[in-house]
């Protein structure tokens, strides 16, 4: 009887503390990465995290684009109980960090010299305030092109080279069956499309003057209504069925050989490859339409929440170093597409594709052609991210929608919310 109170006692404690000592070993991580070629990208990260010793507690939320897991991290967040890591990019990184929500990283960052390693582009972006509070796994750049060469092939068509390119040979593509341009109604995937036209139609410095500094004047002009008449008439390149599909599954249908393209960050690439498909042989990637040489950049990286547990800080520590380690960078990368954000050496990668990208972002960092992307939070915060979704996505889902309103309310929203 007394012995049995004792246990019971003993149980009692053993409950209450293990919590407290799995929770230490166990590393939260918030991420959108979902599609199939993302969730094997996401396993190298969860297996190399066990290697080190630490528990990885999947925190994946669906969406692309990341749109929901903002919404969830935001959420946990306000109740009290954030993830230990969480996904942000870009301009996101320094939201939070000016709430004071996220932990300095700097420690690490001294010992293993991220200053040095990092381009200075990349480092900027991760920190607040002169400190570290993110740590990026890789470099995407979304004006890629992927085509079915097969398709080009058994038509007899040419690789368009211009957004004029691609609508003459659309008929053709579509009176042989093919949809010209896989794509979902998702308004990320909108945006995606409407950054690479206004790059093709302005120019990398029309580009920063409007989605960077947001300057009326060009948020106005002709180039602007250039831009949305290029998107009225790109309306027309996709299949009946485009509301709603996820981007993987408009990937999935140049794949099969349904549709001839589609305009995606190289992301993508994961897709193909987890199903076999060689670069250059079954599958192409080509600068989207009118931006060749230039390089629409998008950084992956993940910040640490404030933790009062001594064991959680280390952990995050661990998990920070793991992610700048250019072994893990290399094999994610050639997992899931984009290349590392570590060491911008050309020649490293075995991808043709991968290969290219690094090559165009340095010689668009030469030339000054490289711009953020507005798409993915790295041009402008989350208030102009989303409002240019919203309006781009409205204009090219409704095919009554007219370009010089479009124009008009794009520009009056951001000088709103600004
Ligand atoms: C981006 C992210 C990519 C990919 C894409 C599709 O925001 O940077 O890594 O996940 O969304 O969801």
């Amino acid at each position: 009887m007394r012995f049995s109170s004792v246990s019971r006692y003993l149980l009692a404690v053993v409950f209450l503390i293990l919590p407290f000592f799995s929770a230490a070993d166990e590393v939260e991580v918030l991420h959108w990465w979902t599609s199939p070629g993302e969730k094997a990208a996401v396993e190298v990260m969860e297996r190399q995290l066990n290697d080190k010793g630490l528990e990885w507690k999947d925190f994946g939320v669906e969406g692309g684009g990341g749109g929901k897991a903002m919404t969830v991290l935001k959420s946990r967040v306000i109740s009290g109980n954030p993830p230990t890591a969480a996904q942000i990019r870009g301009k996101g990184i320094q939201e939070w960090a000016s709430l004071g929500l996220l932990t300095a990283i700097d420690d690490v960052a001294r010992q293993e010299e991220w200053d040095k390693k990092l381009p200075g582009l990349v480092s900027e972006t991760l920190k607040f305030q002169g400190h570290y509070v993110a740590v990026p796994v890789n470099i995407h750049r979304n004006n890629w092109l992927w085509v079915n060469p097969e398709i080009f092939k058994k038509t007899g068509l040419e690789l368009p080279e211009t957004w004029n390119d691609v609508f003459r040979i659309a008929p053709q593509l579509k009176k042989a069956g093919y949809i010209p341009l896989a794509y979902g109604g998702e308004p990320w995937q909108a945006s995606a499309i409407f950054e690479s036209v206004l790059l093709a139609t302005g120019g990398a410095d029309f580009y920063r003057k409007t989605m960077v500094e947001n300057d009326p004047e060009a948020l106005t002009s002709k180039t602007m209504m250039e831009t949305f008449e290029t998107l009225a008439h790109i309306r027309t390149l996709f299949d009946d069925n485009s509301s709603r599909r996820s981007w993987d599954q408009a990937t999935q249908l140049v794949i099969d050989g349904k549709a001839a393209m589609q305009l995606m960050g190289d992301w993508a690439r994961g897709e193909f490859l987890l199903q076999d498909k060689q670069p250059g042989k079954d599958f192409l990637c080509i600068p989207a339409p009118g931006t060749q040489g230039a390089f629409v950049y998008n950084i992956d990286s993940f910040v640490m929440f404030n933790m009062p547990d001594e064991q959680q800080k280390k952990a995050q520590q661990t998990l920070a170093s793991l992610l700048m380690n250019p072994a893990f960078q290399k094999e994610f990368n050639q997992k899931r597409g984009g290349i590392p954000a570590l060491d911008l050496s050309e020649g490293q990668e075995v991808d043709i594709c991968a290969r290219k990208s690094r090559r165009d972002f340095n010689s668009s960092m030469e030339q000054g052609t490289l711009v953020p992307s507005t798409t993915h939070g790295m041009a402008a915060g989350e208030r102009v991210q989303n409002v240019v979704s919203e309006v781009v996505s409205q204009f090219i889902n409704d095919p009554g929608a007219d370009p010089a309103k479009a124009v008009k309310q794009l520009s009056l929203a951001i000088q709103t919310i600004r």
